[in-house]
């Protein structure tokens, strides 16, 4: 596991983005795993500026994203599929035929999850997966549990994860409370992993997760086992991590 540590979250925004952007320019038909959240948000930003700028072309991407809302159609303001198409999609050349976020609003779980789960393999599998980090160590949405769930299915959020995510919505009832994921198996397969943490908010379950032990309670520690995953971290998120 390797840590680049930035001053400052534009620093690890660049950071990330040059990483993604160095291997679609040596892979100009890469697949990219992405991630919502706020986290990522930056990335994005740099990465719609390097395509503005023409030093980035996206037209032979292809990208799976981690997770979606269970009944949260696409067009929804909240959905993960909006999100991704107004961060990044909307501003860059890519093929939305070939960007990819589980259906929230198909109720068929099993069809849901195994369709997306076998589209990933078909194609061949991800590249490289960008990941945030929740504040109990959950990626994607895989939460806190007794063991490593190995591919993409239907998850009970918690109420942690809840209350966290209720800041983008009008009320905390409006919150799915449930969704479709990515598996720690799914994750685990990428080629490579870049994680983006940032803030003070995070430090504890930074130090937790990929200095601690190995543990499904933790659900990113995995990422310790790994053999390519690059944890970017401001210097906020970095400020428990021993030295
Ligand atoms: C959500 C997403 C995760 C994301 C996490 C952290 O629950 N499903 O993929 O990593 O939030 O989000 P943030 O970056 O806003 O802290």
């Amino acid at each position: 596991m390797e840590f680049i540590i930035t001053e400052t979250y534009d620093q690890m925004s660049r950071a990330a983005a040059d990483a993604i952007a160095a291997k679609v320019r040596s892979c100009p038909d890469c697949t990219l795993g992405l991630a919502t959240g706020s986290t990522p948000i930056g990335t994005y930003a740099c990465l719609v500026a390097d395509h503005k700028d023409g030093t980035l072309d996206f037209s032979d991407v292809t990208t799976f994203n981690l997770d979606e809302y269970a009944g949260l159609a696409p067009e929804h303001r909240q959905s993960y599929r909006y999100f991704m198409n107004d961060n990044l999609f909307d501003h860059v050349n890519i093929d939305k035929a070939r960007t990819h976020v589980p259906n929230g609003a198909n109720a068929d779980a099993d069809a849901v999850c195994n369709g997306y789960e076998q589209a990933i393999w078909d194609n061949g599998g991800i590249d490289l997966q960008l990941l945030g980090l929740g504040h109990n160590g959950h990626i994607g949405f895989n939460e806190p549990a007794d063991a490593f769930p190995v591919g993409t299915h239907a998850v009970q959020l918690t109420e942690s994860t809840i209350n966290a995510n209720s800041r983008l919505f009008d009320s905390i009832d409006d919150v799915p409370r449930s969704a479709y994921t990515m598996g720690i198996g799914t994750i685990m397969g990428a080629r490579e992993v870049l994680v983006v943490v940032s803030g003070a908010d995070k430090a504890d379950i930074v130090a937790k997760a990929f200095c601690g032990p190995v543990v499904p309670q933790v659900p990113a520690s995995v990422l310790q086992l790994h053999p390519a995953c690059t944890v970017i971290c401001d210097a906020e998120a970095a400020s428990k991590l021993p030295r």
